[in-house]
């Protein structure tokens, strides 16, 4: 199978986490997309969505699935979304496509969140993918010289990108991530940090994991 194909495998198995009556919350990115589109075949099965960025707002409208904003919604049932990397505590580097601090909102406002990935994402270590932080762009050079200070790495701005709420993502190469709740922690108090792409204080609750041998479940 090819990774597209991965994708769609694990977007399907994911499916059955999606509870029927409520309204979910759906994630950001190629593996969201494909998660999106086999939504799409069980939509009357639900009330609706809130999405986490416009992309998937526009894919899911375009399926006819009506999209809530998450001020009109008191629970969100699940919440299911790809990422860049997991480790085996299921603690999660997102922020790939951009969507990090809306992606982090709904998943911490969701009752359960279902990481969906291929298997090329699980690691011993986070931290080889690039962590990107979402900055108010006045800040990003503050924020830059703080982090090379304060944690290392080597910080740099996404070129010609602006975040779904007007900022600017800078991407830290050269981690090695050992502690990821400490270190999202140190991130969000930095002046200028809108959010990071650490997922550890609000890890996955499961990760579904498409190999050429099938889907795995995993549980932290
Ligand atoms: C977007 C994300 C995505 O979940 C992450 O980048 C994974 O994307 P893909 O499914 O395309 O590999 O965090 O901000």
């Amino acid at each position: 199978m090819t990774q597209d194909e991965l994708k769609n495998e694990v977007a399907k198995a994911a499916l059955k986490y999606v509870v029927p009556e409520t309204i979910i919350g759906v994630g950001t990115g190629s593996t969201a997309n494909f998660f999106i589109d086999q939504l799409a075949t069980i939509k009357d099965s639900i009330r609706g969505a809130v999405a986490s960025s416009i992309e998937t707002a526009n894919r899911l409208k375009s399926h006819g699935i009506h999209v809530f904003d998450l001020n009109e919604v008191s629970e969100i049932s699940v919440y299911i979304d790809g990422t860049d990397e997991s480790n085996h505590d299921l603690n999660l580097i997102k922020g790939g496509g951009g969507a990090l601090t809306r992606e982090k909102i709904v998943a911490t406002t969701s009752k359960q969140f279902v990481c969906i990935a291929d298997d090329s994402k699980l690691v011993d270590i986070l931290g080889k993918f690039p962590l990107p932080i979402e900055v108010i762009p006045m800040a990003s050079n503050y924020v830059k010289r703080e982090v090379v200070k304060s944690i290392g790495g080597n910080p740099i701005l996404r070129e010609e990108f602006t975040t779904d709420n007007g900022n600017l993502i800078l991407d830290i190469h050269d981690l090695n991530i050992d502690s990821p709740k400490a270190l999202e922690s140190q991130l969000n108090n930095i002046v200028g940090v809108v959010t990071n792409g650490l997922f550890a204080c609000r890890s996955a609750d499961i990760l579904l994991l498409a190999s050429q041998e099938g889907v795995d479940i995993i549980e932290p």
